[in-house]
């Protein structure tokens, strides 16, 4: 049954998972450091589970409240990865309460069992990321638009996860795309999946950016983020406090100023001008970028306010000529500036593409 081979190694200390995921999130560092702490727990109550050692920890399923583009997926994603279990992200619109058209929270079980190889074991350790919980608030007495219509997507999904978020077993189907044939149910226990829960609650925080705050500097206002949603905030915007009661670990994201914006596009191993460069050299090009140039991409992507989720189409729309004829142009060398990426950008402006 134990089919680990990561049994025996030594759990990662909180500072051991920062250091790894600082290499690809940029900013964040409240956010990085309180992940990496409940990732940590969450690998302590995965080894008391194996000792056969009932624990007291209590389960550190995360909420993640932040800006679009603020890092919130790619944070989770990451730590998976550094944590070497299986992951799948799910939206939280997509399900309903039981009974009703849609589909049912198990199902994000079943998902992580199909991303899990189908391996009961790392499933009941995995990380099932549930994005835009925020849209699953309770409506209460019309308070919002479209008064009372929307209530079977609120409430009753919040109500649907409780039991989920606090660990019960679940019978998923072996295999998701199979028929669902009685007999391919599997029994999987949450109690020890982590769950991350994400939402940018932008009725709740305003996160333009603000005219008396220069951007760049992320973290300016200490590291918990300017203003603190409290939970009463939470409650009143239409979270059920027993749903709230299950994810204690509620951190907040900044808005990614302009120097956080040129690391995201520069620093990780990842990074998007890494990959364009890597791109280009199969062709035996060098293709490099002024300061000017990518100065320019970032400002675009904090007008529009997309945060690093703009960076990659931007570029995209820039660099399109380039890519399209760099191949044949038998170039050793090419340099995009600051007026090249000015002229681009214009068009984009006026051609109002979907950004
Ligand atoms: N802090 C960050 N450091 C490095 N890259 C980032 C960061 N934040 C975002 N990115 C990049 O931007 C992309 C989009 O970010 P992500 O999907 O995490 O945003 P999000 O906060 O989940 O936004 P949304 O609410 O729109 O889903 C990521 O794939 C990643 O490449
Ligand atoms: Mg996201």
């Amino acid at each position: 049954m134990e089919s680990s081979a990561r049994r025996d190694l030594p759990l990662l200390t909180p500072r051991e998972v920062y250091e790894r995921m600082d290499r690809y999130v940029i900013g964040q560092e409240a956010a990085k450091r309180a992940v990496a702490i409940a990732a940590h727990n969450h690998l302590k109550r995965i080894q008391a589970r194996r000792l056969r050692r009932t624990s007291l920890l209590r389960k550190s399923n995360v909420l993640l409240i932040g800006p679009t583009g603020s890092g919130k997926t790619h944070i989770a994603r990451n730590l998976a990865e550094i944590l070497a279990v299986p992951f799948t992200t799910v939206d939280a619109t997509e399900y309903t309460e039981a009974g009703y058209y849609g589909k049912d929270v198990e199902v994000m079980v079943a998902d992580l069992l199909f991303k899990a190889n189908h391996s009961i074991e790392d499933a009941q350790r995995g990380i099932i990321f549930i994005d835009e919980v925020d849209k699953i608030a309770r409506r209460t007495q019309g308070a919002r638009n479209g008064a009372g219509s929307r209530d079977i997507g609120g409430e009753g999904v919040q109500q649907s996860l409780l039991k989920l978020l606090e660990g019960r077993e679940v019978y998923v189907p072996m295999n998701v795309s199979q028929a669902w044939n009685r007999g391919d149910f599997v029994a999987i226990d949450t109690r020890d999946i982590l769950f991350i829960c994400a939402g940018t609650f932008s009725d709740l925080i305003h996160y333009g950016a603000s005219e008396s705050r220069p951007l760049g500097f992320g973290a300016q206002g200490g590291p918990l983020g300017r203003r603190r949603i409290s939970t009463r905030q939470l409650v009143d915007y239409g979270m059920l406090s027993e749903f709230l009661g299950r994810l204690p670990v509620v951190v907040q994201l900044e808005l990614l100023g302009e120097e956080d914006l040129l690391h995201v596009l520069t620093e990780p191993p990842d990074s998007i001008i890494r990959e364009f460069r890597e791109l280009l050299e199969v062709d035996g090009i060098e293709l490099e970028f002024t300061e000017e140039a990518l100065r320019e991409v970032v400002r675009f992507s904090v007008k529009k306010e997309l945060g690093a989720r703009g960076l990659r189409s931007i570029l995209e729309h820039v660099m399109g000529d380039v890519m399209f004829e760099a191949p044949e142009r038998r170039r050793h060398h090419v340099e995009v500036d600051g007026d090249f990426v000015r002229a681009r950008l214009g068009e984009l402006e006026e051609i109002g593409v979907g950004l």
